[in-house]
């Protein structure tokens, strides 16, 4: 019966329970978040429920990932919500951990993921996929599930999470889950709700233009003028600054240069404000076709 999540508030009480779960020869799945759960959180969180026996939901607003000109103080923080969304759909244990008690005193180590954090997100926030690498691998360390579930929607951040956990041996199986989105198209994101009323009716034009760029790329046109049309056309309806408009290698990242080979997994990366509000989404080029 879907209930309320056990609260657990330290590293030693989630080994404890995880520990418990293997003696019973149980699978374990974790759903990474940063709070403020939508639809897209909870996808995550089903996929566990169906493929594990239990489900930890870790949130926790990571310091380490922002810089001190970003929203980390304002970022949408609703425990009460976020506890009753997840347990009536059935997560064993909520792990919720202080900053202290993920940082400790003294705490100098990090985890940086060369290559798919390089462009994109990288390049305009260069702190960014450092916090996010070391406080998944420490969550994972933390709690050694047999999966954990990322969102597609942050894809670059699902290729540095691979990598990381393919170069450390960490013993989990990475699992990304489709982007989901509104009904206009709007990729579901805890940033949305910054969106002032004018805003949010301009939001799905970016998911619409990055849409025609991957139907221009994947029709021929060279992908240097298909992006230049995507990243002018987000600039005129009021995307101000477009951070980046690329269609990439879907696989590593890769830049494309030139027209698009037949059945390159090309994807089309686009992130870009409104108002104060930013928004990132990434589609796959051949899914349209
Ligand atoms: O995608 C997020 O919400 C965060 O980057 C993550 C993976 C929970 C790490 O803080």
């Amino acid at each position: 019966m879907p209930s309320t999540p056990e609260i657990v508030r330290t590293v030693g009480g989630l080994r404890d329970r995880v520990a418990a779960w293997r003696r019973n020869g149980e699978r374990v799945g974790l759903v990474p978040t940063m709070g403020a759960l939508h639809d897209g959180h909870l996808a995550l969180v089903r996929r566990s429920l169906d493929d594990c026996d239990r489900t930890v939901v870790s949130i926790f607003v990571n310091p380490t990932q922002f810089a001190p000109h970003e929203d980390f103080e304002t970022y949408p923080r609703d425990e009460a919500r976020d506890l009753g969304a997840i347990g009536a759909i059935g997560t064993d244990v909520a792990y919720m951990p202080n900053a202290g008690e993920m940082y400790a005193e003294g705490f100098t180590t990090t985890v940086s993921v060369a290559d798919p954090s390089n462009g994109l997100c990288g390049a305009v926030r260069p702190h960014f996929f450092q916090g996010v690498a070391t406080v998944v691998s420490k969550l994972l360390l933390q709690c050694l599930p047999d999966r954990a579930y990322f969102g597609e929607k942050d894809y670059q951040q699902l290729l540095v999470i691979k990598r990381l956990v393919r170069d450390l041996n960490i013993p989990a199986e990475i699992v990304g889950v489709s982007t989901i989105r509104e009904p206009d198209g709007l990729a579901l994101s805890s940033r949305n709700a910054y969106l002032s009323d004018a805003d949010r009716k301009t939001a799905p034009l970016l998911n619409a233009i990055m849409r025609q760029v991957a139907e221009k790329v994947a029709g021929g046109v060279a992908v240097a003028e298909a992006e230049t049309w995507g990243r002018a056309q987000l600039q005129e309806n009021g995307f101000d600054p477009v951070d980046y408009l690329e269609v990439r290698d879907g696989e590593t990242l890769a830049p494309i240069t030139d027209t698009l080979a037949p059945g390159h997994p090309a994807r089309v990366f686009a992130a870009a404000y409104l108002g104060k509000t930013r928004l990132i989404d990434n589609i796959p080029v051949a899914r349209i076709l």
